[in-house]
């Protein structure tokens, strides 16, 4: 029987520190990977956008004024399988087809729902309740959830509906000070009752300097928290994949820029597939 999709949502409460980036190149390198050692077929992975800005809807090219987006399932525009978009990137051999991801587009003035919230019925559940209709999502192996920063009606659609929570920071004091009220939020937030409660944090945009090698053993000697060994390296070229509309392993490879990037990124798809199985 086909199992569930997993959900994950890639968050902090702060804004800037690569949840974009992480949500997006994480998704593209699973869509490379087969569903299991034994399987002949790749991944399919959906990303719903909750940026408010729509940072990977506008990467990808999904984001046009006509198009359907997650505000029309929130409020009933629409159903769910009606927001989904396609993106397509050709990585050539060894891989003989194109890769696919999957996304719904995100909407600007996510905070404003709150204000719409009190007119809708259970408002925190609207998207779990658009997905328990959906014909499409049982097609998905990863639900890649690029959470907004803030907004409480946004935030408990998307918690609600997540059961693996990856929180992403860059290695410094003002994003370390926001991973305690993420979680608190998470906690908040979250109705309904979860099972394999996962959470771990992922360290983006290091440069060495004496405050990021705290923080990174700091993070990593942690009791309370998870934190991945692999940590992602600032690289300067990143923000060009964006102006490219490229994920970070397509970049590379017409590039051939992004090499410590796209290799710590492929490393920690591993690490967090290993985690993932280790939660099960
Ligand atoms: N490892 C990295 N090296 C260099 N630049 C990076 C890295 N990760 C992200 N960036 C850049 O930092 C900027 C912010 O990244 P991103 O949009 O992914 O953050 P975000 O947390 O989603 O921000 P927002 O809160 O606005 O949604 C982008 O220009 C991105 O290209
Ligand atoms: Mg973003």
């Amino acid at each position: 029987m086909k199992k569930q999709p997993k959900f994950i949502a890639v968050t902090l409460q702060k804004g800037g520190i690569g949840k974009s980036t992480v949500a997006l190149n994480l998704a593209a390198i699973l869509s490379m990977k087969k569903r299991s050692k034994y399987s002949d077929y790749y991944n399919r992975v959906l990303i719903i956008d909750g940026d408010d800005n729509s940072t990977t809807s506008k990467h990808l090219g999904v984001y046009k004024e006509s198009n359907k987006n997650l505000y029309d399932i929130l409020v009933g525009n629409c159903n769910f399988d009606e927001a989904i978009y396609h993106y397509s990137f050709n990585y050539g051999p060894p891989y003989k087809k194109p890769f696919l991801i999957d996304i719904i587009p995100s909407f600007s003035g996510i905070s404003e729902l709150d204000v719409k919230n009190h007119f809708l019925d259970e408002p925190e559940l609207l998207l779990r309740k658009a997905i328990m209709e959906s014909d499409r999502i049982m097609d998905y192996d990863y639900v890649i959830c690029d959470c907004p920063q803030e907004g409480v009606t946004a935030l408990s659609n998307f918690y609600n509906i997540c059961n693996k929570y990856l929180i992403v920071i860059k290695p410094d004091k003002q994003s370390t000070e926001c991973i305690g009220t993420t979680l608190q939020n998470i906690g908040l937030l979250t109705t309904i009752q979860k099972e394999n409660f996962y959470v771990g944090v992922l360290i983006n945009n290091y440069q060495k300097t004496e405050i990021a090698n705290n923080i990174v053993k700091k993070m990593q000697d942690s009791k309370y928290l998870y934190c991945f060994h692999t940590i992602l390296p600032y690289s300067k070229d990143c923000p060009d994949t964006f102006e490219k509309n490229l994920t970070i392993p397509d970049y590379r490879k017409k590039t051939r820029k992004c090499k410590r990037l796209n290799v710590a990124f492929k490393k920690f798809t591993d690490e967090f597939l290993a985690r993932l199985n280790e939660m099960e």
